[in-house]
């Protein structure tokens, strides 16, 4: 498959409350590593596999939530494209230079119906400590905590969920994988820029701009299980699992980092190509999309959110 345009995302920027506490959950727990730490506060943060010098960035502030998630594309060119398409479309696009973000080039950005903040960025500077590409070993340093391979994804609620589908996939050319229909409208969807079963996902919610969670990819079913090990042993607030995802057929584990914001670390899931069909849920099935084996909601899932 070639891919083109909107490549993968990038960053995502999380508000947290307490500095230190947050450390020690994304970098002692999940495995993350601290890139730096800037003046304004802001701290940059990476997976181990991957090449881009950062991937979370943690701003310490009073209320917990989502700023932003920012998704690389192919070329600056394809930032002036997006731009165009953008406008078309009728929507504003704010301009960010570059720099602002150490390392990243100019971005630009629109607020999605959904009250959400999506950024493009064609340039990153690469890691100081990437994934080794010459007879390459599996990794540079041995993994540590529940050994986050990458940022993955996010979920994120808010209203008019039509509009972000008609969005994402007429300007931004995702794709919609899985969605949930229920008999008073469309509930969630599923969007992919690439081979994934997801790179983001927006379920209805009166209130704009909530925050669902941020997503790590873990190598293997063990590897959710050591997660799960981490989390009792270091007493993480625990959502739900090990289980699995009937939509998308990850394999999960979801608890809280110390703000409330929900962490979720996963593996699996199907690979997607265009030529493929969208896969449908309704209200009968929901509780086995949403989680396979308790085949049931938790209350926590539908409406803990920050
Ligand atoms: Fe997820």
């Amino acid at each position: 498959m070639a891919m083109t345009g909107v490549l993968r995302p990038g960053y995502i920027q999380i508000r947290v409350l307490d500095r230190e506490a947050a450390l020690k959950h994304y970098v002692d727990i999940l495995g993350l590593s601290v890139v730096s730490s800037e003046e304004d506060g802001r701290i940059y943060l990476k997976a181990w596999d991957e090449f881009d010098r950062h991937s979370i960035i943690l701003r310490p502030t009073d209320n917990a939530g989502f700023d932003v998630i920012g998704f690389k594309v192919d070329s600056d060119a394809s930032l002036v494209e997006f731009e165009r398409r953008i406008k078309d479309y009728g929507y504003k696009v704010d301009h960010v230079a570059a720099g602002e973000q150490p390392g990243v080039g100019r971005r630009i950005a629109v607020q999605v119906a959904s009250g959400h903040r999506i950024e493009l960025f064609a340039e990153m500077e690469g890691s100081e400590t990437a994934p080794p590409v010459y007879n390459p070993d599996i990794w540079r340093d041995v993994p540590h905590g529940m050994g986050a391979i990458r940022f993955d994804h996010a979920l994120l609620y808010g209203p008019n969920v039509d509009e972000v589908l008609d969005f994402f996939t007429k300007v931004l050319d995702f794709s919609l994988t899985e969605k949930v229909e229920l008999p008073d409208g469309l509930l969630a969807i599923w969007l992919t820029c690439s081979t994934k079963a997801h790179d983001i996902a927006f379920v209805k919610h009166p209130e704009p701009g909530k925050f669902h969670h941020v997503s790590f990819f873990l190598e293997d079913w063990n590897a959710v299980g050591h997660a799960a090990d981490l989390i009792t042993r270091f007493n993480v607030s625990l959502d739900i699992g090990p289980t699995r995802h009937g939509i998308t057929r990850g394999q999960t584990i979801y608890f809280f980092d110390p703000s409330g914001n929900r962490c979720e670390t996963y593996c699996g899931g199907t690979t997607y190509y265009p030529d493929q069909p969208v896969r449908v849920w309704d209200d009968k099935e929901l509780g086995k999309g949403i989680f396979y084996y308790e085949r049931a909601l938790n209350d926590r899932f539908l409406t803990v959110l920050t």
